[in-house]
C-alpha cells in the first residue's frame, strides 16, 4: 500500500539519549500544540508566537475562510521558516474537511461519510472522496485533514449519524471506507487522522463538544464493533489518530478516553501497537468540565499519552497557557520527561515527512 511507505524510511533520531527536563526546549514542547485564531485577519501576536517557535500547528475553522487563506497558510509557514524557533519541518496545518455536512473549505467532498457508505461501490466512492479532499486541502495549502470519521453508529439517533458523519452501522464497511479515503488522501500528499477513538458511534443525541458523555458498551463490543477499524487501520500505518472526549466505564470509569493512559497507553499503544501520532479533540470541549482549565486539561491528555493538543478556541492564548503549563509540568516532574520526549519524536517524524 502506497500510503503506508513514509513512515518506514524515516529513522528515529529520537530516543537514542535519554530525555531529562532540562533537556526539553520550549520548541520541543510547542510541537505538541495546535493553535487557533478567530476570524479572518490573524492576530498579529500568533506570527509572532510562529516567529519564536511556540506553535507545532494551526486549525482552521469555517469563520477563517477566504479566498486569502491559501497565501495566508503560507505566511505561517513562511514565519515559522525565517524565525528563531524553527525546527527545519513544517507546521501542522490542519483542517475537518470531512464531506457532506462538514465542510470548513469550499469545495468537495459533496458527498456525506452517509452517502459514502451507502454508494453502489463504497470502497471506490470513499477513495474519490480522499482524493478530492486531498487536493483541495493541498491548493489551500493545508498539509493535514481532520478526518475520516471512523465511528460505527449503533443507533439511527447517534449525533454523528444525524448529520450523516457516520459510513456505516457495519465495522466492515466503515473500515474500508476509511483505508480508502485515507489512501486518496496520502497519494496526494496529505495526513489523515481517524477519529475519535475508540469510537463515538455507541453515544446517542448528546455530543462531547457540549456536554459529558459515558459510552456504557461492554468490551466486546467495542472491540469488535468500534475498535475493529482502528485495529485494521493501524495495521496500514495510519497516520494519525484523534481520540474521543467519551467516558468508556468499560474500560476506565472516571477519564474521558483521551485523558486515559488505560486507552492511550495500555490499549491503543499497548495492546493495539499504534505507533503513530495522537491528536486530542477539541481541548475546550464541554465535556471535559470537570478537568480543570485548557492549560490542565492538556497536561493530564500528555500525561495520559497524547502527543497533540487541539487549542481550537480561536485564541492564540489558549494555545500559549497549555505551552506553558506543559513546561512546568515538565520542570517539576509531573510530566515524564522521557515519555514526553518520545511523544516529540513522533511529532517531529510526522512532520518530517510533509511537503508545505
Ligand atoms: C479575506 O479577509 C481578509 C481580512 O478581512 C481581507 O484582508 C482579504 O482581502 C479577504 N480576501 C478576499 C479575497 O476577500
Ligand atoms: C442526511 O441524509 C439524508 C438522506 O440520506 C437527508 O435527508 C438529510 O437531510 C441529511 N441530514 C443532514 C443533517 O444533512
Ligand atoms: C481563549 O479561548 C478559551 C477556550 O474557548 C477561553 O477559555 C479563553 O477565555 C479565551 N481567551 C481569550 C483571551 O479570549
Amino acid at each position: 500500500m502506497h500510503w503506508t511507505g513514509f513512515a518506514r524510511l524515516i529513522v528515529p533520531l529520537w530516543g537514542l539519549a535519554s530525555a531529562t527536563s532540562s533537556s526539553i526546549s520550549e520548541q520541543d514542547v510547542a510541537a505538541h500544540v495546535i493553535y487557533s485564531y478567530a476570524g479572518l485577519e490573524p492576530p498579529a501576536h500568533l506570527f509572532d508566537l510562529i516567529r519564536q517557535g511556540k506553535v507545532g500547528g494551526i486549525i482552521i475553522f469555517g469563520e477563517n475562510v477566504n479566498a486569502s487563506l491559501p497565501a495566508t497558510m503560507q505566511l505561517f509557514q513562511d514565519a515559522y521558516t525565517e524565525g528563531t524557533g524553527r525546527s527545519g519541518f513544517p507546521l501542522l496545518t490542519m483542517t475537518d474537511q470531512e464531506g457532506g455536512e462538514v465542510r470548513r473549505l469550499s469545495g468537495g467532498p459533496e458527498l456525506s461519510a452517509k452517502e459514502i457508505g451507502s454508494a453502489a461501490n463504497p470502497a471506490q466512492t470513499a477513495e474519490d472522496a480522499g482524493t478530492v479532499a486531498g487536493r483541495l486541502l493541498r491548493e489551500y495549502n493545508f498539509n493535514t485533514n481532520l478526518a475520516p470519521v471512523v465511528d460505527v453508529f449503533q443507533s439511527p439517533a447517534n449525533f454523528l449519524n444525524a448529520f450523516n458523519r457516520s459510513f456505516s452501522d457495519s465495522p466492515e464497511v466503515v473500515q474500508t471506507c476509511a483505508e480508502r479515503f485515507i489512501a486518496g488522501e496520502a497519494a496526494e500528499n496529505v495526513l489523515s487522522a481517524a477519529k475519535h477513538f475508540p469510537g463515538l458511534g455507541g453515544a446517542g443525541e448528546a455530543n462531547t463538544d457540549n456536554e459529558p458523555v459515558t459510552i456504557e458498551s461492554d468490551w466486546e463490543t467495542l472491540q469488535n464493533v468500534d475498535m475493529q477499524p482502528y485495529q485494521h487501520l493501524i495495521a496500514a500505518e495510519v497516520p494519525m489518530i484523534m481520540c474521543s472526549w467519551a467516558i468508556y466505564p468499560a474500560v476506565d470509569a472516571d477519564r474521558p478516553a483521551g485523558l486515559s493512559s488505560k486507552w492511550i497507553k495500555d490499549t491503543l499503544r499497548g495492546q493495539m501497537g499504534f505507533k503513530g501520532v495522537t491528536i486530542t479533540d477539541a481541548i475546550e470541549a464541554g465535556s471535559l468540565a470537570r478537568f480543570g482549565n485548557d492549560a490542565q486539561r492538556g497536561v493530564l491528555a500528555a500525561q495520559a499519552g497524547m502527543d497533540l493538543l487541539l487549542a481550537s478556541g480561536r485564541n492564540a492564548t489558549q494555545g500559549e497557557a497549555i505551552v506553558d503549563a506543559l513546561m512546568a509540568a515538565l520542570q517539576d516532574g509531573t510530566l515524564d520527561a522521557e515519555e514526553f520526549d518520545a511523544a516529540t519524536g513522533r511529532i517531529s517524524k510526522l512532520r518530517k515527512g510533509i511537503t508545505v
